[in-house]
């Protein structure tokens, strides 16, 4: 028998009330699924790097082959997890309240593989390519798995994974939809993120300041708790189900 959990009422209340649900999600609604985070120990062949040190132009720049080796690893990973109960329940609230939008810093797909629609990829897709050649930089390729790095067939230049990377913009479309719905939402659910990378990391204190009630979802505080209204401490893929729960009652 699932352990009763007694949240808030009024943080039940502002839920159940909301004309306009914003969330963000990190890497930790994935954790569940066997994804790693970014910010904990790798296992396995990769241990001994840092993912921080992998996703940047400089690296790609230096060591396509390698940069592509641990991106072909993370999209086999993917591709063999699963959507836990974390992302079905944000699936869910979906259809419960009048307006969800859905902002996440994960390119893992596994939003979209539980049912949530129009998800908003703010650090892009890992099964997608971008060309690296800067004249094309925002032109999406095929995938091709069977070169060491593939190449755009537009005009052959090395491709790489459709993600952001460190230091690089996010996409126009994605940050001002997101930052729109950040500062019109009623309730703000940041899930799973460390809160330390920028601009995602801004969305909370956008919709703080806009009069939301914010709250964090995550086993550990992180650098933005203090902004936030409330923070409940355990796993997404229990809490939110429960969090669902509560609504019903
Ligand atoms: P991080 O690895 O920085 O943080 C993961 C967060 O998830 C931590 O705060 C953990 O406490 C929390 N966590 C772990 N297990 C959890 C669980 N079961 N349920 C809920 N929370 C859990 O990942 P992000 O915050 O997503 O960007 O990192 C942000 C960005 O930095 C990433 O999108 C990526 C990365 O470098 C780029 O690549 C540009």
């Amino acid at each position: 028998m699932p352990e009763k959990v007694r949240f808030d009422p009024t943080l039940v209340g502002a839920l159940r009330d909301a004309r306009h649900v914003c969330v963000l999600t990190g890497a930790g609604v994935s954790a569940e699924s066997g994804v790693p985070t970014f910010r904990e120990a790798q296992q396995g062949l990769w241990a001994k790097y840092d993912p921080l040190q992998l996703a940047t132009p400089e690296a790609f720049e230096r060591d396509p082959e390698f940069v592509w080796r641990w991106y072909r690893w993370r999209r086999e990973l993917v591709s063999q997890a699963e959507p836990n109960d974390g992302h079905r329940a944000l699936a869910e609230l979906q259809d419960l309240v009048p307006r969800l939008t859905l902002v996440t810093q994960n390119v893992d797909g596994l939003h979209q593989r539980a049912g949530s629609r129009d998800v908003i990829e703010f650090h892009g897709n890992i099964f997608s390519n971008r060309c690296f050649a800067r004249c094309n930089y925002d032109r999406l390729v095929e995938c091709d798995d069977d070169t060491a790095v593939p190449t755009c067939p537009a005009c052959g230049a090395p491709a790489r994974p459709g993600v952001v990377w460190f230091g690089e913009t996010i996409p126009e479309a994605a940050l001002n939809a997101s930052f729109a719905a950040a500062a019109d939402c009623d309730v703000f659910l940041s899930v799973g993120t460390s809160s330390l990378v920028y601009p995602a990391a801004g969305l909370g204190a956008i919709a703080q300041e806009a009069g939301a009630i914010t709250i964090e979802v995550n086993p550990n505080s992180t650098e933005q708790s203090e902004v936030f209204t409330a923070a409940l401490r355990g796993n997404s893929g229990v809490i939110l189900p429960k969090l669902l729960e509560s609504l019903a009652h």
